[in-house]
C-alpha cells in the first residue's frame, strides 16, 4: 500500500499531528505540506490535515482536495473549539462532503489546538457587545485550547491510524 501524509499547518498544532499519524503508517509513506505535496494519483490511502480557519478547513487544504479521487482518505482536524463541539462535528463534516462520495473516508481525528496568542489578544479588543468578544467562557476554551495537542492526542492520533495497511478495508 502507497501511503501520504498531507497537511497545513499555521502555527504548528496540525503538523505535531501529522508528524505522529506519520510515523505510525507504514515505513515509506510520504509526508508533505499541500502546496509540495505529489499528485494523490499515484497513492492508495491520502491522509490529510487540516487546521480550521473561519469554519472551514484552511485554505491549502481546500485546493489540496479538489485533487484526490477515488482514494482512501483519512482526516485530521485541529481547531481551537472543543473536539466534540456542534463547530467541530460540522466543520468536519463539510470537509468529508468535499470528498465523498468520489473518494472513501476510512479515518476521522479531531483534537484541539493551541489558538494563535495574536487571535486571543484581538478577541480582548472588542467591546463587549461585539459578538466574538471575549467572555469567561471564551477565555476558557482558549485556555484549555492551548494544553493541546498534548502526548495523549499525539497517541491517539497514531493509534487512530496505525492499522492502515493491515485493514484497510476495514473503517472505524
Ligand atoms: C485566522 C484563524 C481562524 C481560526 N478559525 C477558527 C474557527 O473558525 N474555529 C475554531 O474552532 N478554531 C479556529 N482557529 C483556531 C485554529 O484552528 C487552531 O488553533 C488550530 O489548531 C491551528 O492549527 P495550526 O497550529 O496547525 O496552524 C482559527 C485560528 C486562526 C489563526
Amino acid at each position: 500500500m502507497k501511503a501520504l501524509v498531507v497537511y497545513s499547518s499555521r502555527t504548528g498544532n496540525t503538523e505535531k499531528i501529522a508528524r505522529a499519524i506519520h510515523a505510525a503508517m507504514p515505513r515509506g509513506t510520504g509526508l508533505a505540506g499541500p502546496r509540495d505535496a505529489p499528485d494523490p494519483e499515484g497513492f492508495d490511502f491520502i491522509a490529510l490535515g487540516f487546521w480550521v480557519d473561519k469554519g472551514n478547513a484552511d485554505a491549502q487544504s481546500l485546493e489540496y482536495i479538489k485533487k484526490i479521487r477515488e482514494k482512501k482518505v483519512g482526516l485530521f482536524m485541529t481547531l481551537g473549539a472543543r473536539p466534540d463541539s456542534e463547530h467541530a462535528k460540522k466543520c468536519m463534516n463539510s470537509v468529508k462532503a468535499l470528498l465523498e462520495p468520489r473518494n472513501t473516508v476510512i479515518r476521522e481525528f479531531v483534537c484541539q489546538g493551541k489558538i494563535d496568542p495574536a487571535l486571543t489578544k484581538m478577541f480582548e479588543s472588542f467591546p463587549a457587545d461585539h459578538p466574538h468578544a471575549m467572555t469567561d467562557e471564551r477565555r476558557a476554551r482558549h485556555e484549555e485550547a492551548a494544553k493541546h495537542p498534548d502526548e495523549n492526542d499525539l497517541a491517539r492520533a497514531a493509534a487512530c491510524f496505525e492499522n492502515i495497511a493491515v485493514e484497510p478495508e476495514n473503517p472505524r
